[in-house]
């Protein structure tokens, strides 16, 4: 399975600071927002994955990530000229899926909970036509939102219902097979001018093959899209890791934790950042040898 981060859009609910950086740059707490979903992946145990962006932005993540192999992952970038919606990225990412699946995440959701990555890898391992990751929320106008019947079924998807008809919205994740970038690319624009995710994600509830995994309560899905909520994720972040002493999304830990990278570029890897908690960190992890 390939992945894919999409990292540009406009920011414009984040202006003045998105004025002239991405926000996908920006730090949740200690780290830039675009390790997050990285990590996903990476959990997912993706090892192909390109980072879509805007063309004013899209060096910045060269510069911040590289081609990966310091992490055991392949990385690679390409541009998406116009926020032309969510679904375009599948477009602009079609020669990188190639003929393979595909996991489209976005650049600015967080995830964090127990079971991930059991989740991830079993959801891959069922994948039939796509699966989406649904999460109750209480404002649920805001997303594309998600009915399901009474055995959790997927029966529905509207993007931003003004009346919604469940608490479900679904996340900023989404598993597809290989017939993806025909759908994508047989869809319209909405009237909004964007090629929407959810009209792709509607074509496999018609053909019966969306499912959707309910990430459910204990579960924390974290939008970063505005002052408040991407202050009130750095928050999360900082109580999970000062309480528990681990880290979420630490890149490097992951990739040594999947067997990407063996212990002795771990500890390389953390004296590089000797000056930091973090760096300390992965040399003592290192330290206790194979993951
Ligand atoms: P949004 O939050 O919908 O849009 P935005 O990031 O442009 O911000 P704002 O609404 O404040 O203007 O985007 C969700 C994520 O998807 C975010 O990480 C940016 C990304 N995105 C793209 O990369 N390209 C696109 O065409 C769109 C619509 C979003």
């Amino acid at each position: 399975m390939k992945g894919i981060v999409l990292a540009g859009g406009s920011g414009t609910r984040l202006q003045p600071v998105t004025s002239v950086i991405s926000k996908q740059i920006l730090p949740v707490y200690n780290k830039p927002m675009i390790y997050y979903p990285l990590s996903v992946l990476m959990l997912a145990g993706i090892r192909e994955i390109q980072i879509i962006s805007t063309p004013q932005h899209v060096d910045l993540f060269r510069s911040l990530l590289g081609n990966g192999n310091h992490l055991g992952i392949e990385l690679d970038y390409a541009v998406q000229k116009e926020p032309a919606g969510i679904a375009d990225a599948l477009l602009v990412g079609a020669d990188h899926i190639g003929d393979d699946s595909c996991a489209l995440i976005l650049g600015d959701n967080v995830f964090h909970g127990p079971g991930l990555y059991g989740l991830l890898r079993s959801s891959m391992a069922k994948l039939d036509g796509c699966v989406l990751f649904g999460y109750p929320v209480k404002d649920p106008e805001r997303y594309g939102v998600a009915e399901v019947d009474s055995e959790g079924r997927l029966t529905a998807l509207t993007e931003k219902p003004s009346q919604p008809r469940s608490h479900l919205a679904v996340t900023g994740l989404y598993f597809y097979d290989n017939d993806v970038v025909d759908i994508a690319k047989n869809i319209r624009p909405s009237a909004r001018g964007e090629l929407e995710i959810t009209d792709v994600n509607r074509v496999y509830l018609e053909q019966g093959r969306a499912h959707l995994v309910d990430l459910g309560r204990g579960f924390a899905w974290l939008d970063t899209g505005t002052h408040d909520s991407l202050l009130r994720a750095a928050q999360y972040v900082q109580v999970m890791e000062e309480r528990q002493g681990v880290w979420i999304a630490g890149l490097e830990e992951i990739a040594f934790r999947m067997g990407f990278i063996d212990a002795e570029a771990c500890h390389h890897l953390g004296q590089g950042l000797a000056h930091t908690d973090y760096g300390a960190y992965l040399v003592e992890i290192a330290g206790r040898g194979a993951p």
